[in-house]
């Protein structure tokens, strides 16, 4: 058994389902992503755990014991809200200790863990401010030293990076994603920005409409996405409608290319841009390699790398290449080459 295992849990709101059977098994240690679009059932999922919400159905065991119904302040978690939620009036070194002295710990042993914490978080010096005397960063990591000093067994993290902006939330996702390292915290980190989930994360759990739609690492989810749904959710695709011949073997623009496809019913392939390439139409490709023909209709300049957009028979494409590399000019006749094995075909969703 795990050490945190969450086993059908589901809860409803009147007539809508916000979570809806979601088992997770998570080590000690391991910091976990949910990820997925707004309103699958994130911060539900979350608040179940903390003990702010009660299940309608399923458990939740922790190290062995079940907590399904324990209420939250007897659950040892340490949950950082995405608003923050540090309080106003009180001081850094008070707002950081408000757990300890909660749970009655002396004043000098309270005082020695906050300023180990708040180092931790490299906010030493600042524990006299008040919340408003800090930036939004330096909240972050009040709410952040807040959670760690009670030494939590869970620490849930909701969105706590949201609110910052790029470069600090970069700053800010090492920072936290080595102090979870560091210390071993079992985490669960809500998101729905893929950077952060495939940056911070040894797994990731991919959340569709109440349910764990994929569970992996990283590359589980980017090179093998499960459904349709983390292949469009994840990363950026193609997705090319095509066909099938006599033989059951997708046609795509008027190629064929032997793939794998659904046995009936339409359906498209989903192709990541950064894998295709430009080739001269003159030019062969090997046989692991599948190939349509376009013309450039333009490539747009994106900083690191160039897009390319082909047109065809069957529709449009996006070819990503690096930089630095010459794009064809627009109205050239060209192929695109990738290989098969990057090629993906799922199911139309019915509209
Ligand atoms: N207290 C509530 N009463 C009624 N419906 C709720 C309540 N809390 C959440 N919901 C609904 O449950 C669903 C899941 O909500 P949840 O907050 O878990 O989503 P989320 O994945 O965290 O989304 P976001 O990324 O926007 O924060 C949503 O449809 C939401 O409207
Ligand atoms: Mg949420």
């Amino acid at each position: 058994m795990s050490y945190l295992e969450l086993s059908g849990l589901q809860k409803r709101y009147r007539d809508s389902v916000a979570v809806d059977d979601v088992s997770l098994s998570v080590e000690q240690g391991e910091a976990v992503a949910l990820l997925g679009p707004s309103g699958c059932g994130k911060t539900t999922t979350l608040r179940m755990l903390a003990g702010l919400v009660d299940p309608d159905r399923g458990a939740i065991r922790l190290d062995g014991a079940e907590i399904t119904r324990l209420p939250a302040h007897k659950r040892n978690m340490g949950y950082v809200f995405q608003s923050y939620a540090l309080f106003p009036h009180l001081s850094v070194a008070r707002n950081v200790g408000f757990g300890l002295e909660e749970r009655g710990v002396g004043k000098p042993e309270i005082a020695r863990q906050v300023e180990e914490a708040l180092a931790l978080v490299r906010l030493a010096g600042l524990d006299q401010r008040r919340p408003r005397e800090l930036s939004g960063g330096q909240q972050q990591r009040v709410a952040l030293a807040r959670s760690l000093v009670i030494r939590p067994s869970v620490l849930l993290l909701d969105e706590s990076l949201s609110n910052l902006d790029a470069k600090l939330r970069d700053t800010m996702r090492h920072e936290i994603r080595s102090i979870q390292r560091s210390l071993g915290i079992t985490t669960l980190f809500v998101t729905h920005d893929q950077v952060e989930a495939l940056t911070m994360c040894d797994r990731i759990a991919v959340m569709d409409r109440g349910r764990i739609a994929q569970i992996g690492s990283a590359e589980d989810i980017y090179e093998r996405p499960a459904t349709r749904f983390v292949a469009s959710f994840v990363g950026r695709s193609n997705v090319l409608p095509a066909t099938r011949d006599a033989e059951g073997r997708a046609v795509l623009w008027g190629e064929t290319l032997p793939v794998a496809v659904p046995a009936s019913g339409e359906f498209d392939l989903f192709v990541r841009p950064q894998r295709m390439r430009i080739l001269p139409v003159s030019e062969p490709v090997s046989p692991g390699m599948a190939r349509v023909h376009g013309r450039v209709l333009r490539s747009v300049f994106v900083g690191d790398h160039v897009e390319v957009l082909i047109e065809g028979v069957g529709g449009q494409l996006t070819v990503e290449m690096q930089s630095g590399s010459a794009a064809p000019a627009e109205g050239t006749e060209v192929a695109v080459a990738w290989p098969l094995s990057d090629t993906l075909p799922f199911a139309r969703e019915a509209a």
